[in-house]
């Protein structure tokens, strides 16, 4: 990974409890920054507070991004401990319930929808907010190579990793002269944690993945991480509004 330089800067990331969003909380502190986590889970997040703090300064927001009232809290407990908010990663999401359109259940969506969708819009409406009270900042939501493809089965996800796009270009459009960026991800299959356990239990699933990235292999966190660090960067200065796929070749085939 490129050495970047985020001391004096304060992050934000959904979803940093663990898999990619653990893994770009861990490259942002080794790069100075200090970072706040937003997410489900207290065990979990107060181990990542604890691993982060070693490197930096770090806290654990226990949040649930459906909630705008949490998510507001959220922001400003961030706003309280370090004083300003500069970078957003919305990285919180779920996979959902696969089954095909005809017999899946509206709780399935709302509750897809919910997360990956709203939890970016609430997130985005309070980063923005804090961000522009200093001037502002540079945020990344979370989509998918799912964001700009489809899926069969997967309908409500690939619904919301599209919304995730659309959001993206129309708040980008929205700030784009107030100093503040916003660019989505579209990540290919990732080998996280939970990626590698599903793997063991259906060793098929790896291979169905990896033969659909031309680049013939999954992508590891940290190159997921590194496209994040790299769109917060000054080097990314004049990048906003789009979606930038970090998919093995996916997407171009
Ligand atoms: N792993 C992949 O292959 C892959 C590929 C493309 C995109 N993505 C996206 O990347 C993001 C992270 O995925 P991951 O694979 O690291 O998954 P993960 O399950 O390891 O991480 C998801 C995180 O979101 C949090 N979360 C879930 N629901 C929440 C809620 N309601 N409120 C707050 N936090 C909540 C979880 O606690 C966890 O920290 C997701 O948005 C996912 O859709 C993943």
């Amino acid at each position: 990974m490129l050495t970047y330089d985020f001391s004096n800067k304060v992050v934000l990331i959904t979803g940093g409890t663990s898999g990619i969003g653990l893994a770009t909380a861990r490259a942002f502190a080794r790069a100075g920054a200090s970072v706040v986590i937003g997410s489900r889970g207290e065990v979990a997040g107060d181990h990542a507070e604890a691993t982060l703090a070693a490197t930096s300064q770090a806290l654990f927001v226990p949040t649930d991004v459906r909630d705008e009232g949490a998510v507001a809290a959220l922001v400003a407990r961030t706003v309280e401990r370090f004083g300003r908010l500069d970078i957003a990663f919305n990285a919180a999401g779920i996979g959902g319930d696969m089954a095909p359109v005809a017999t899946a259940s509206q709780d399935a969506w709302d509750d897809v929808m919910a997360v990956n969708a709203r939890g970016v819009w609430l997130a985005m409406r309070h980063e923005i907010a804090a961000m522009l009270a200093t001037g502002g900042g540079a945020i990344v939501n979370m989509s998918s190579i799912y964001g700009a493809a489809g899926k069969a089965a997967h309908h409500a996800y690939v619904a919301s990793k599209h919304a995730v796009i659309g959001m993206t270009r129309s708040v980008g459009l929205e700030v784009a002269q107030r100093g503040i960026r916003v660019n989505a991800l579209c990540a290919g299959v990732t080998a996280t944690r939970a990626m590698r356990q599903a793997a063991e239990v259906v060793p098929q699933i790896v291979g169905d993945f990896v033969a659909q990235h031309p680049i013939g292999r999954m992508a590891s966190e940290d190159e997921i991480a590194s496209a994040v660090l790299w769109l917060c960067s000054p080097g990314a200065g004049y990048v906003t509004g789009t979606a930038l796929a970090v998919d093995g070749g996916f997407l171009a085939a």
